[in-house]
């Protein structure tokens, strides 16, 4: 692959020649990293950059490039890098010490201020991970039911966890991935995403259904939109059947709106998992919900109510440095303006790209709610308007193939050419900094790697 991709392309020599610190730095981490990696997502051909500095919605590589940022710290930087106030807590913090092994105030206003802003937050537990959220959320609601089955949805994201760690990229039939017992497979049932008649037909068929959970914007953050009134429907059914919904908003808590997308629909489920945003770009995450089902972590009311506790540690849990920048980061966000101001970000950003694709004949298109932006890169060649793209007129096979286009690798080494780097779907979402200096730059990078890509016989459809 590395060899291959040294033949003749010109983006690829250009992005050796642009990137020689990170292509050394990337030669050295494969002799001590799992491809040289340390997140999936970051799997480049023929190299990711390192990079060393950011600020507002803006990073530097170790040979001085600057991008416009569309990663946004795996969607947890609302408020772009270093935020001065979420700065200014953290450094004020750190001089107090960064670990007590004890209770602080600081985990009960960062608990407070979610339990303010989360509809279904009744009570909070943190963790240090939404993977670590959404494993808490599952037992809860196993614990609680008594049951064991779980309903999930294809192409849905809850983290690397064993019980949902199939059914996301592949596995769609439910088979376990490797590593991943087969009795804990047999335990998780995989639904068509807004198919409710199937969804529907699932939940009333057998009583063992313990739990329900999904992303409530639909898979990725909106990737494949999934529309309010099937969550509408699923909060009915669940609710009929004593099946635990949960609603996992690592992504859409806090960005949707300060209140997560269950404020925004206004629909409430009984568990939530949080994280990214939660704890202002530091590590944390957070399972809130029903005070019922999280009583099942409360040494009095679980031996009240005649239950088992469920025992949960975590050395990290609400660490007092994480706990300062979320606090530091609700606080800003609680108001509205800064899901406001990226997701209007978001909003232009798509409709001037769609412009660059319409101008240079290219059946692309950019897509996404809220904050979102995805490139629709159209490897099958379906007939579309980049100007009146209708994401939901596809099926979400069919739009989720963003990173299948042949050229979809080199259109993202081509952005990073003209300073912009997004994530591999391909896409990214905004955050409260993104100027419109840096939508404008961001559609002339676009406007160019088109045409790079055209150059390199990449897009046929020209
Ligand atoms: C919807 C969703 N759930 C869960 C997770 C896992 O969170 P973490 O990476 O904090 O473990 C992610 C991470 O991207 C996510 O997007």
């Amino acid at each position: 692959m590395l060899d291959e991709s040294r033949t003749n392309s010109t983006i690829i020599a250009a992005y050796r020649q642009r990137t020689a610190t990170s292509e050394a730095l990337a030669s050295r981490a494969r002799q001590v990293l799992p491809s040289g990696i340390v997140h999936d997502s970051r799997q480049l051909n023929p190299y990711p950059v390192y990079v060393n500095r950011a600020e507002g919605a803006h990073k530097w590589d170790v040979d001085g490039n600057e991008y416009v940022d569309y990663y946004g710290g795996h969607g947890a930087l609302l408020l772009g890098h270093n935020d001065p106030r979420v700065v200014e807590a953290v450094h004020r913090q750190l001089n107090l010490g960064t670990h007590y092994a004890a209770c602080h105030e600081l985990e009960l206003r960062w608990a407070e201020l979610v339990q303010q802003l989360v509809p279904c937050a009744e009570r909070v537990r943190f963790t240090s991970s939404g993977t670590e959220a959404n494993l808490m959320a599952l037992r809860l609601a196993r614990a609680y039911t008594g049951k064991s089955v779980l309903v999930r949805f294809k192409g849905h994201f809850h983290g690397w966890q064993d019980h949902v760690a199939f059914g996301c990229d592949d596995h769609f039939d439910g088979s376990p991935t490797p590593g991943v017992l087969p009795g804990i497979a047999e335990n998780v049932l995989i639904a068509p995403p807004n198919d409710l008649m199937a969804t529907l037909a699932l939940l009333a068929s057998r009583d063992d259904i313990a739990a329900v959970i999904l992303e409530p914007t639909g898979a990725s953050f909106g990737w494949s939109p999934m529309s309010r009134d099937f969550l509408a429907a699923l909060r009915e059914a669940t609710a009929e059947r004593g099946i635990v919904l949960i609603f996992d908003e690592v992504v859409t808590g806090f960005r949707v709106s300060p209140g997560g997308a269950q404020a925004h629909y206004g629909i409430t489920p009984d568990l939530t998992s949080l994280a990214k945003i939660l704890a202002g770009g530091l590590p944390g995450g957070a399972v809130v919900g029903r005070k019922d089902i999280l009583d099942l972590l409360d040494f009095e009311q679980a031996q009240q109510s005649g239950r088992e506790k469920i025992q949960h540690q975590g050395t990290f849990n609400a660490n007092p440095v994480s706990a300062a920048a979320g606090i530091a980061c609700l606080e800003i966000i609680a108001d509205g303006e800064a899901c406001a101001i990226a997701t209007a970000q978001a909003q232009h950003l798509q409709s001037i790209l769609n412009r660059v694709f319409a101008d240079e004949g290219v059946p692309w298109a950019a897509f996404g709610e809220h904050s979102a932006v995805y490139f629709f890169t159209n490897p099958s060649g379906v007939d579309i308007d980049p100007m009146g793209f209708d994401a939901s007129s596809l099926a979400p096979e069919v739009l989720r193939t963003g990173g299948k286009h042949p050229g979809a690798g080199k259109f993202r080494l081509a952005l990073m050419l003209n300073g912009v780097d997004i994530s591999g779907r391909p896409g990214g979402s905004t955050s409260c900094k993104h100027s419109d200096e840096d939508l404008e730059h961001t559609a002339q990078a676009v406007r160019k790697a088109v045409v790079m890509l055209k150059e390199e016989g990449e897009l046929h459809y020209a």
